[in-house]
């Protein structure tokens, strides 16, 4: 499932892009256009021109058309260079530049004994007063292109691998998760801080594809390491400690396999190794210091240190925006580089203001997505589980289960449809459109954002004690605001509270800012749920609080965003 995406976690057109640039730099060609099918979904079809314009589909499917019916003829007339056979054109009816002179066309093809056919060309338009020996002369002695043709020629046999990559992904990620529940949320955290301190870092495009992966898998070894030390709440011991430290060698050795013969990812196990080095040099698996831990690898470490300390919450008060900033500092120079802490802060900062959300046009994996809608004809609120794909210009939400689909009658007994995801606790949720089923997964569209701020104002994680029918159940809340609050509790409370029909409830909570600190007790009304792996989330408006509480609650909140603009305005 999760191959479907392999493209847009390629960053594929910034990738062209940025080649296609280097490309007609000093070129006598004027425009350089590139149509390109994937070759497993024919319905996908890309193309890339160096000029502003964006030449139509259906142009380029004239083209295509035409070399398929040989008026182009390829194969006869052209000329061959560095494995490629190219032909230049000079009947202006077969242009698709206005202006050209010349074009010339490199086919790619594909060379299995099964499958001849093209997948895509390049096409360069020459408008300057050139000879049709310049342009051969051009071609033939250049090297940028030379290159460039070598890349995308390796990126279609890269393609095919990632797909068997991804399933290996996938396969561990079901295991890990037996072992480990939070491990698919630590995996996506990770590997989406490390895009964001990727994009922040301006590292280019082959780098992010490298930190992803390595992010994605960093700590796939742990497949090797007993589920109770990987679960357990109390302090490791000293030989526990040694054995959770083999993981990243482990991990290594995991990825060295998964991404063998993919030269554009060769260096993601080493990237996985070091992500536990530190920069004072106190890190295992080799103790490495400053510059000689590999750049990614530092920059997976901190990201891999920040989701440890916002998932790890051994009291009160760990774990939230402030607390990580304060760790952050603390660290910097000696666990973190100092360069990469500000940026993390900076990350870190429009995450907990709910800037971050999902860029329709950068396109992600999004794992552990629900899907929640309501059936017109039973009324029933329903949850699913999947992934969230965004491919091309489609998005889709892929079941975990595929005997969920079978739920689904047929999209016209949908409604009330929306998607959500939890990324670093905050819930992002999306009202939807369902377009279409097919295989095992739903096309969506018109993604609409939906504001967390109308019900809360403040991340704030801390433990809650909450009253149901007179027994008392321990929760984690996650968001505080005036109007409600969102908290999480496990598999088997929320089944109870789903199966009982349990709606209001009375919730317990210590708020501490500064040297404040005050206990709330009001009553709630769950009015939404999400099922996340193993846990519930909850959102519960309260109900009929005093007018003194309320107040007093503004306060708290006002107070909490204070203390964190000040701790952002503190840094170096
Ligand atoms: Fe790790
Ligand atoms: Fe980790």
């Amino acid at each position: 499932m999760i191959g479907s995406s392999v493209l847009n976690l390629l960053d594929y057109d910034e990738y062209i892009n940025e080649r296609l640039n280097s490309l007609k730099n000093g070129f006598v060609f004027n425009d350089v256009h590139i149509y390109f099918r994937n070759t497993f979904k024919n319905q996908d079809m890309y193309s890339y021109s160096s000029n502003e314009f964006d030449i139509e589909n259906k142009i380029l499917n004239k083209y295509m058309t035409m070399i398929k019916d040989r008026k182009i003829e390829l194969e006869k007339t052209d000329y061959s260079f560095h494995n490629f056979s190219y032909q230049i054109i000079d009947d202006p009816s077969l242009f698709i530049f206005n202006q050209s002179k010349f074009e010339i066309y490199i086919l790619f093809k594909n060379t299995s004994k099964y499958n001849k056919n093209a997948y895509g060309f390049l096409v360069f338009s020459v408008k300057k007063e050139k000879s049709v020996n310049d342009v051969k002369k051009h071609i033939t002695n250049n090297h940028h292109l030379e290159i460039f043709l070598e890349e995308l020629n390796n990126f279609k046999y890269q393609l095919i691998n990632y797909n068997k990559v991804f399933d290996s992904i996938d396969q561990f990620t079901e295991i890990l998760k037996i072992k480990y529940s939070y491990m698919p949320y630590h995996m996506n955290n990770v590997a989406n801080l490390a895009l964001e301190m990727a994009t922040k870092l301006e590292l280019n495009s082959i780098e992010k594809i490298n930190i992803y992966f390595a992010s994605i898998i960093h700590d796939v070894g742990k497949i090797y390491i007993p589920a109770e030390i990987l679960n357990k709440e109390e302090k490791l011991t000293d030989e526990e400690f040694e054995v959770i430290k083999t993981h990243s060698e482990m991990s290594c050795q995991i990825a060295t396999n998964i991404f063998s013969g993919i030269d554009v990812l060769e260096e993601v196990p080493k990237y996985t190794r070091y992500h536990h080095e530190r920069f004072d040099g106190k890190g295992y698996p080799d103790g490495l210091k400053e510059d000689e831990i590999p750049y990614l690898s530092q920059i997976i470490g901190i990201c891999d240190a920040v989701d440890a300390m916002r998932s790890n919450k051994p009291y009160a008060g760990a774990g939230t925006f402030e607390n990580i900033v304060e760790e952050l500092k603390r660290c910097s120079g000696t666990q973190f580089n100092p360069k990469l802490v500000p940026v993390m802060i900076d990350v870190l900062r429009e995450v907990y203001d709910n800037k971050y959300y999902i860029d329709i046009n950068i396109l992600k994996y999004i794992p552990n997505t629900s899907l929640n809608y309501i059936n017109k004809l039973t009324g029933q609120h329903h949850t699913i589980l999947g992934n969230l794909n965004h491919f091309s210009s489609v998005m889709k939400f892929g079941f975990e289960d595929k005997n969920m689909l079978k739920e689904i009658d047929s999209l016209e007994s949908i409604m009330n449809a929306k998607i959500s995801y939890v990324y670093l606790d905050n819930l992002y949720e999306y009202q939807i459109q369902l377009d279409s089923i097919e295989d095992n997964q739903i096309e969506i569209s018109n993604l609409i954002r939906i504001p967390s701020d109308q019900l809360f104002s403040v991340n704030w994680v801390t433990r809650g004690d909450l009253i149901l029918e007179m027994k008392s159940v321990p929760v984690m809340i996650f968001r505080i605001g005036a109007k409600g609050l969102g908290f999480i509790v496990d598999s088997a409370i929320g089944s109870q509270i789903l199966k009982n029909k349990i709606e209001i409830g009375n919730m317990r909570f210590k708020l501490e800012v500064d040297s404040m600190s005050e206990v709330f007790n009001v009553n709630i009304r769950m009015i939404r749920h999400y099922l996340f792996n193993d846990d519930y989330r909850f959102i519960a408006e309260y109900e009929n609080i005093p007018e003194n509480e309320r107040d007093s609650l503004y306060k708290y909140l006002f107070k909490k965003q204070i203390r964190e603009k000040m701790i952002i305005e503190k840094r170096s």
